[in-house]
């Protein structure tokens, strides 16, 4: 009831927040999303309604499902001052810096015709997120690789209408292909939330200050970026590539257990959960069926495996509970459906737009919130005279 959680660090944490959006039980291995276990809304949902889920407690009817996907549609598009702001990148620039700059303009273009006292105004900026956040993902791919700006085919559902204006060519030609549509669907399933994560935190930390959505998604973006957070997906592949093979599996391990090599498993470990990462399961089984769907065959996936089976016997990730997390496997996939690494982040932050915005909506109606203010031990100086 305090909120007091003691990490088996000693780490002791007060509750930041009341919160009914997502539940983690990390002994168990248990996230749901509205109390519904992830395992069964991977199984059987779809990410849009897992948005509208997570934005409104209750899956859809069919009908506020088809009105939601309308909006999104309508909502899709951005300015040609969007383009331009992008355009202003250097080709080789980092998509996260791209994409939080992207969202720090939409702060600006809605910050003076937003009404926070007004719900409806509220959930609309919410939408718009959620619908604008894969166009500019789009957009920004296309920077990178010197392909010309385009508009989202309205015509097409959420996650194909992002494919196509991700890789179709010049001309506008793209075959969609099924299985890669449902693979991408899961993963930002899978992506959309994750309780007080550090990203999730910085948008309630900005959002307490009455700061608009944009501009605390913006600063979420940001946080992500973080090789020791949704950064680590970037960070598992490079590190794959970097052990090259399964034989050089054991001097990897033994690498990460030399605290003086500054080097760690990455995509091992969490702050929470101390058993499997629940997400890593359902993409470390999707990994194998969609690369045989797509008949890639990719030597980085046998390292992966050869890596996470040394790891998860040997006695020193045992005993500190290191197990996958959601950025071990999910890399291997993006790489598969022909994600730049770069732009792997981008992928993580697309899906958790949708658990942003609904704790920013939450926190906005939340009679207890006030400004966010942690506190510290302090360990300087004494008071002293200035002679
Ligand atoms: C995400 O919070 C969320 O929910 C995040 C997330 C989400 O959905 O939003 O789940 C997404 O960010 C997942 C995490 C992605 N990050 C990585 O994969 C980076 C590699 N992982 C580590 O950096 C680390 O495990 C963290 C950052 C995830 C957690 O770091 P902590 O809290 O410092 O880990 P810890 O204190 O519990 O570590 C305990 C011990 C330490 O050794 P001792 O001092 O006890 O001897 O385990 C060691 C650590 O050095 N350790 C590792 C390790 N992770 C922890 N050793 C080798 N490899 C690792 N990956």
């Amino acid at each position: 009831e305090t909120g007091l959680f003691t990490y088996d660090s000693g780490y002791t944490a007060t509750a930041s927040c009341k919160s009914a959006i997502t539940y983690i039980d990390g002994d168990k291995g248990v996230l749901l999303y509205r109390g519904y276990p992830i395992e069964q809304l991977a199984d059987k949902s779809s990410f849009v309604e897992v948005a509208y889920l997570l934005i409104n407690g209750e899956r859809p009817s069919a009908e506020q499902l088809k009105a939601f996907e309308a909006e999104l549609s309508a909502e899709a598009g951005v300015d040609e001052s969007i383009n331009t702001l992008i355009g202003s990148f250097a080709k080789d620039a980092h998509p996260m810096a791209i994409l939080a700059a992207s969202i720090a303009q939409l702060s600006a273009k809605y910050h003076a015709s937003l009404d926070l006292d007004d719900a409806e105004q509220r959930r609309q900026a919410a939408v718009r997120l959620i619908a604008k956040v894969p166009t500019l993902s789009a957009l920004i791919y296309r920077h990178g690789k010197g392909l010309p700006a385009n508009t989202p085919d309205t015509s097409l559902d959420y996650v194909s209408r992002f494919l196509k204006q991700t890789f179709e060519s010049a001309d506008g030609k793209y075959d969609l292909n099924k299985d890669v549509v449902k693979a991408l669907d899961l993963l930002f399933i899978l992506h959309a939330d994750h309780e007080q994560n550090a990203s999730t935190s910085t948008v309630r930390l900005v959002g307490s200050t009455g700061a608009n959505p944009y501009a605390s998604v913006a600063a979420g973006v940001t946080a992500l970026w973080g090789p020791a957070h949704g950064g680590a997906n970037e960070a598992v592949l490079k590190m794959l590539e970097e052990i090259g093979s399964a034989d050089n599996v054991e001097s990897a391990v033994l690498k990460a257990k030399d605290k003086t090599s500054g080097f760690r498993l990455m995509g091992f470990g969490h702050r929470v959960y101390k058993n499997f990462d629940p997400r890593a399961k359902v993409i470390g089984e999707m990994t194998k069926q969609v690369l045989g769907q797509l008949g890639v065959q990719d030597p980085l996936l046998d390292v992966a495996i050869k890596l996470e089976q040394a790891a998860l016997q040997d006695d020193y990730f045992v005993a500190r509970k290191l197990y996958p997390n959601v950025d071990f496997y999910s890399g291997i996939i993006y790489k598969a459906l022909n994600i730049p690494t770069e732009m792997f982040t981008v992928m993580f932050a697309l899906g958790r737009t949708a658990g942003w915005v609904s704790h920013w909506l939450e926190q906005q109606v939340d009679p207890e919130m006030k400004i966010g203010r942690p506190r510290q031990v302090y360990t300087g100086h004494d008071v002293r005279d200035y002679k």
